[in-house]
């Protein structure tokens, strides 16, 4: 959600500013923007509404000189998606330029004294009061920026991550954040700063990870500064990068999404990689050993997520109380957060998120550390927000994702649940040798076994073509196919812009199954598991309603093909990894229908890829 980019070095700042916000491009955005001090000390401001390349576009004709700048994709929060709510924008006298992330909770009050003063804006976004209220202390305390940046934040409530730059003072870039990402980059007489490293890596793998109420001082000459709000100066923290800037690229697919899930092979390979040796039945994550006295000694644990994370979440609740014998409530951090929850200092919790910067999520983590829970992080970005503020965790290691609607970070996630719960079921002699042993050598498996679905893609596409006329789904499970439902559901919604709910097959008649008619597909997740007859009940109450049904069933399953209309088989595993199998071809079947409709897939119409925001 919402990115930030800038430059100061040698170099001309606009190809970098521009390139590092197609590079941020992913994270979801409705408008770009760009400022640049020139050599002749002019401030320049540049916006589009629309993409980065329509702002590089409008730019051809402009004077887009200059060795410093700071550029922005906004994801509106205040004041719609147009020309003058797109960042930067300028104080009042024009000298200052400010792009920001995040909300400023308090900027009405803050708006009401500045127009009392005389000052008239041009947007109407809480972004615009922020850098007149700094423009405003300037000048008041009579101050420099660096100062009035400092008091100004101190009366801010909200959460942001900032980048100013003053024509007065061409040689300075500030930047601060509190509950939003920022990364410096140190390069060779130049520093860069961005949401993610993913616009920096190209030129130098040495960053700093901006604390909460951190702000940084870039200048031409020197290295950066740190400063608390509170005028402390702190030591920078370097940290080297291990990314990889060809893992950015679409490598030969259409899109980002398609790509992804053809990885989820070797992703989930790389996730297990060094964790399972199967030939020695062993399994080791150094998150739970180090750590074991506390899951040991739990007396419940939280899952806290949103979105498809929260969806593994409820597998995670499913397989961790099936082999730890633990209770587990999995909820939206969303909610968590603001209902004054029941918390105890044996509960564990675990927190997930591919981007390990969801602003509800970490909200969430610091309400259960507060009350003196053991926080483990499940996250896909290294030296992310959540990764750095949980006292243990484990990556998912399948490297970055860049298709708005996650799916090899899903995938993982759930491995990784799978690998905590048997990690330990067998600290606590909860699961038996045999089941141990079982699952994992069947785990080994699952990445052939994914292979071999990717393989029907071509299927699964004209299938696909039969459902664009579609304007609801229905998706049905039980058990550990529930959750899949789920998320097979928002994975249509999301890319596909067609309504789909996922239910427990079960509940239909309980309301939902008013809806079928002989224009609704419903797709049914029907595997060999323990509620198989059970669902096979559930289908036939749909198809009795004239229902189109695609299920998705194990090889030679003819009982479900009398009752389906269309299928699609997969390979039979153990019931708890069947999630891994079953939800691959609703992933291709969400991409292939979102194609057939012309969407823009990797990046859908109002979301974003990190909900920074809450
Ligand atoms: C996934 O397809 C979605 N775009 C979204 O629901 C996402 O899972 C959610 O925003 C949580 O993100 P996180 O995993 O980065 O915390
Ligand atoms: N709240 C600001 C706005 O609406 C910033 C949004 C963002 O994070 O992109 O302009």
């Amino acid at each position: 959600m919402c990115g930030i980019v800038g430059y100061i070095g040698k170099q001309n700042a606009f190809p970098i500013l521009i390139k590092g916000l197609h590079r941020l491009e992913y994270r979801g955005y409705d408008s770009a923007g760009v400022a640049l001090i020139s050599p002749e000390n002019q401030l320049n401001i540049y916006k589009a509404k629309g993409r980065v390349s329509k702002l590089e576009n409008s730019c051809k004709s402009k004077d887009v000189s200059g060795h410093i700048g700071i550029a922005h994709t906004r994801w509106a929060t205040h004041g719609e998606p147009n020309h003058s709510n797109a960042h930067p924008h300028y104080s009042q006298s024009e000298n200052l330029a400010l792009i920001h992330n995040g909300i400023i909770e308090n900027y009405v009050v803050l708006k009401e004294k500045l127009i009392q003063k005389g000052y008239t804006f041009q947007s109407e976004t809480d972004t615009e009061v922020l850098v007149q209220w700094i423009e405003y202390i300037k000048e008041s305390n009579k101050t420099d920026t660096l100062a009035a940046v400092q008091l100004a934040l101190k009366q801010v409530i909200g959460a942001y991550a900032i980048a100013v730059i003053d024509k007065q003072h061409p040689d300075h870039i500030i930047a601060a954040r509190k509950s939003s990402p920022l990364v410096v980059g140190i390069g060779e007489n130049e520093f860069f700063i961005a949401s993610d490293a993913s616009p920096i890596i190209e030129y130098t793998n040495k960053v700093i990870y901006v604390e909460d109420e951190e702000i940084v001082i870039l200048s031409q000459s020197g290295q950066p500064k740190i400063i608390s709000l509170s005028n402390v100066e702190k030591t920078p923290q370097i940290t080297q990068l291990e990314m990889d800037l060809q893992k950015l690229e679409k490598g030969g697919y259409p899109h980002f999404m398609l790509k992804e899930i053809f990885e989820q092979p070797r992703t989930l390979r790389d996730c297990m990689r060094g964790r399972i040796n199967v030939d020695c039945n062993n399994l080791a994550l150094s998150g739970i050993f180090n750590h074991k006295e506390k899951f040991l000694k739990a007396r419940r644990i939280l899952i806290l997520a949103c979105g498809t994370s929260w969806h593994a979440g409820l597998i995670g609740e499913y397989i961790l109380e099936e082999f730890c014998r633990i209770p587990v409530e999995v909820e939206y951090s969303s909610e968590f957060r603001y209902r004054n929850p029941v918390l105890y200092p044996d509960d564990v919790v675990i927190a997930i998120s591919q981007s390990g910067e969801t602003a509800d999520t970490l909200a969430a983590i610091e309400l259960a550390k507060k009350a003196g829970a053991f926080v483990y992080g499940i996250c896909n970005v290294v030296g992310s927000s959540i990764s750095r503020n949980t006292h243990s965790g484990s990556y998912t290691h399948v490297g970055p994702e860049i298709g708005v609607a996650s799916t090899k970070a899903f995938t993982a996630q759930v491995l990784v649940l799978i690998m905590m719960a048997l990690a330990i079921g067998k600290e606590r002699n909860s699961i038996s040798q045999k089941q141990y042993e079982q699952i994992l050598s069947e785990l080994d498996l699952i990445p052939e076994k994914i292979k071999s679905i990717l393989k029907q893609n071509q299927a699964i596409e004209d299938l696909s073509k039969i459902f664009t006329y579609a304007h609801n789904f229905i998706y049905m499970g039980r058990g550990y196919s529930y959750p899949i439902a789920m998320e097979g559901a928002l994975k249509l919604k999301e890319i596909s812009y067609i309504h789909a709910e996922g239910y427990p097959a079960a509940e239909m008649k309980h309301g939902p199954i008013a809806l079928i008619d002989n224009e609704m597909p419903v797709v049914v997740i029907a595997t060999h598991d323990a509620t198989y007859e059970k669902t096979i009940s559930n289908m036939q109450e749909i198809k009795a309603r004239n229902g189109r049904i695609l299920a998705i069933v194990n090889k030679s399953d003819d009982n479900i093909k009398k009752i389906a209309d269309y299928i699609i088989e997969i390979p039979q595993t153990e019931e708890c990894l069947g999630p891994l199998l079953s939800i691959i071809p609703l992933q291709l079947l969400s991409y292939h229908i979102a194609v057939k409709k012309g969407r823009d897939v990797d990046m859908p119409r109002n979301l974003a890829k990190s909900v920074t925001v809450e």
